[in-house]
């Protein structure tokens, strides 16, 4: 029977690029739906933006676009990423498409319907210049632990404590810098405390092969109350007040559904938006029971969507996911964290733009891998090693080994016999095809290709015992060397179908290479027989090591020449465009305890807040000298997280080239009548 499919990767952020992480989820996840259609199995492998949320509203204005504007130029950057890395989603939709926003809706009703709807008053930070209830990450003060100045409201930097916002000493707001206020408000939640909705959790989670048994462990965590009877499952926030991008709730004017709500109802979304392409009927799909609904996340998304998501379903009066595959994070060279926020260390479209080949990135993920919950590391050594000796060592050899003498000798023609030593090889390697597919099934992934490259040992082992290059040079030897060369390409051939699932391309050039039509698991039982092959062109190349030393080196620091500094290379306007240079008003300058460089900057450019800059001019300013002077940054400067907080932009000032022999720095500063906000262009 066809098994039909409904995957998932979770939905990135519509605020910023894809990082290496989302690179290796997608990855996992495309492996498995390949190989399910290499298995004839019917797939539909669907994505979308997460659009919503006061982070990416306030990032829009900060860019100076509307919301749907900001979202939808990231949207334009996806499709690099993704056929860059050969990842075959069938939709990428948007959780601000029309699709979304009436499913919320709808979902939202049937909850309400179903009692599991409450209204509460609550107290909460809110920003009285700009008018809005402040989120825990828009809110800054001291740490209530040990002090730490400019600490989040949720967690400390510095000593790790975690509270809450009301708890900071001398609050205040990163958008404008006002004093936070409390606000009472009515807040909608969903009722997860409800005995119905732990009953159903209980069953659900508990259901033997739904998940793996880390995150079962780990919701029993969630399940228990304490002895003070705190924790537990608690009811669900699920509202937002104006201004906020979101989903209006029905019938509750100026409430939004938070972004937490309507995001993974963006996997109904983006796939109702596919069937619409399709003409296919969504309901008819989603209400058939042997439907496989199955998501792939991230662990630190574990609690949305094995508790909330699959209540929100089931109360809802839909079907529920039949798996939810966790993973753990991409760390790379042991140990620094690939965040959501902080995209550090592999970027993928220098990958890219390197030309380090997409599937030799496949293929390391795929082997470090697996079904569990852990953390992967990528590790440059290892890559090369990886890519260079199993990859194109032992695996593509075996086709330019063989595949020349087959071509000068005969004309590509394949021999049907193939002496009894081959056909016992390749009915190992067909014997194998059980086991590789239950390993891919279970996305263990590491575990395939060892299989697998312990199958391209043994051909490697045949084509040494069997010499053909000798072969080649004695008299009379001309059938065997074909039996020979044909149980290479053979296997060669069998040992691509294997792999297909993780280098796609290179199978596709494989298929042209013997010319075959695209090939699918099964194909491995059969025999390609008296068959012509193509000419073979090389396959892949070995990883040049340098090229991995240029993918993570930091970008290269201008060239100092003695009594100067030689010019930057040449840039075009639009270059310069790029750059946001805007007049700001040092509105507060202060030193910086434990640093003798920097001076703490808070500036007006005009938005309607307040900006947080670090500039390294302490020893040629006094703070008091620079309060209430105009200046010149950079507006557009990434945040960048520094050991005393977020810079959120640059200061322009002259120095000379060898600042240490030569000193001075010189703030610049506009003429007379430049006013905050001005673009200096
Ligand atoms: O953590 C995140 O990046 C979220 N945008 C994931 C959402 S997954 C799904 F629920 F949409
Ligand atoms: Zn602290």
């Amino acid at each position: 029977m066809t098994r039909k499919l409904f995957v998932t990767t979770a939905l990135p952020y519509a605020n910023a690029n894809f990082h290496i992480g989302h690179i290796m989820e997608y990855t996992q996840a495309d492996i498995w739906v390949r190989f399910q259609r290499m298995r004839g199995q019917e797939v539909h492998f669907v994505g979308a933006d997460d659009a919503h949320g006061a982070p990416i509203m306030i990032a829009a204005e900060k860019a100076g676009k509307t919301p749907q504007q900001f979202v939808a130029d990231i949207a334009a950057g996806r499709k690099t990423y993704l056929d860059g890395f050969h990842i075959s989603f069938d939709n990428w939709h948007s959780t601000d498409g029309p699709e979304n926003h009436e499913l919320s809706k709808e979902i939202y009703k049937a909850l309400r319907a179903n009692e599991l709807i409450s209204v509460k008053t609550i107290e909460q930070f809110f920003d009285p210049e700009k008018s809005m209830f402040l989120p825990d990450r828009f809110i800054k003060g001291e740490c209530p632990k040990c002090g730490a100045k400019d600490q989040y409201g949720d967690s400390c930097e510095v000593c790790g404590a975690v509270y809450t916002p009301t708890e900071l000493k001398n609050p205040f707001s990163v958008l404008t810098g006002a004093t936070p206020v409390m606000k009472s408000s009515e807040h909608y939640f969903f009722k997860l405390s409800d005995p119905r909705c732990i009953e159903f959790l209980e069953q659900w989670t508990q259901t033997p092969g739904r998940l793996q048994s880390e995150v079962l462990n780990k919701i029993k965590e969630w399940f228990t109350k304490d002895d003070e009877g705190k924790g537990g499952l608690g009811d669900w926030d699920i509202s937002r007040d104006a201004p906020y991008f979101g989903i209006e709730i029905p019938d509750a004017p100026g409430k939004y559904f938070y972004v937490w709500l309507d995001a993974p109802i963006g996997y109904l979304a983006s796939l109702k938006n596919y069937f619409g392409k399709l003409g296919r009927d969504f309901d008819a799909f989603m209400a058939d029971e042997s439907v496989e609904q199955i998501h792939f996340i991230g662990k630190d998304i574990t609690y949305f969507h094995t508790l909330f998501w699959p209540a929100m379903l089931h109360f809802s009066g839909r079907k529920t996911p039949n798996h939810v595959y966790v993973h753990g994070f991409l760390t790379v060279n042991n140990g620094e964290k690939m965040s959501k926020s902080r995209g550090t260390g592999l970027d993928p479209l220098k990958y890219l733009s390197l030309g380090l080949n997409a599937e030799w990135l496949r293929y390391y993920l795929a082997a470090k891998l697996n079904a569990k919950v852990e953390d992967v590391d990528f590790n440059p050594e290892d890559f090369v090693a990886r890519v260079n000796s199993d990859l194109v060592g032992k695996y593509i050899n075996i086709a330019s080994r063989a595949a020349g003498f087959l071509a000068k000798r005969f004309d590509g023609r394949l021999s049907a016999d193939l002496g009894v030593e081959g056909r016992a090889l390749l009915d190992t390697l067909r014997a194998h095809a059980d086991t590789i597919a239950e390993l891919y099934e279970e996305r263990e992934l590491g575990k395939a290709l060892r299989e697998i490259m312990l199958l391209a040992d043994k051909v490697n082992e045949y084509v040494d015992q069997n010499k053909p290059w000798e072969l080649a040079k004695k008299e009379g030897a001309d059938a065997v060397l074909q039996d020979v060369c044909s149980v290479c390409i053979e296997a060669f051939r069998l040992l691509t179908i294997y792999l297909k699932p993780v280098l796609p391309a290179l199978a596709a050039k494989v298929e042209t290479f013997l010319k075959v039509e695209p090939m699918q698991f099964a194909d491995s039982a059969r025999a390609l027989g008296a068959h012509q092959i193509g000419v073979y062109e090389h396959l892949m190349q070995r990883v040049d090591p340098k090229l991995l030393e240029a993918l993570f080196e930091p970008p290269a620091a201008p060239k100092v020449v003695p009594g100067g500094e030689d010019l930057a290379p040449e840039i075009k306007i639009d270059d310069f465009t790029k750059v946001d240079l805007r007049i700001a008003k040092i509105v507060k300058a202060e030193h910086v305890e434990g640093s003798d460089k920097l001076l703490r900057l808070t500036l007006d450019v005009g938005e309607g807040r307040l900006r947080n800059v670090f500039s390294g001019i302490k020893s040629a300013y006094k703070p008091e000298d620079l309060e209430g002077k105009l200046t010149v940054m950079v507006a557009n400067l990434a945040p960048r997280k520094m050991k005393f907080g977020i810079s959120e932009g640059m200061v322009l000032a002259a120095s000379h080239a060898d600042e240490k022999t030569n000193p001075g720095i010189f703030v610049l500063e506009p003429f007379p009548g430049a006013q905050p906000g001005m673009r200096v262009r």
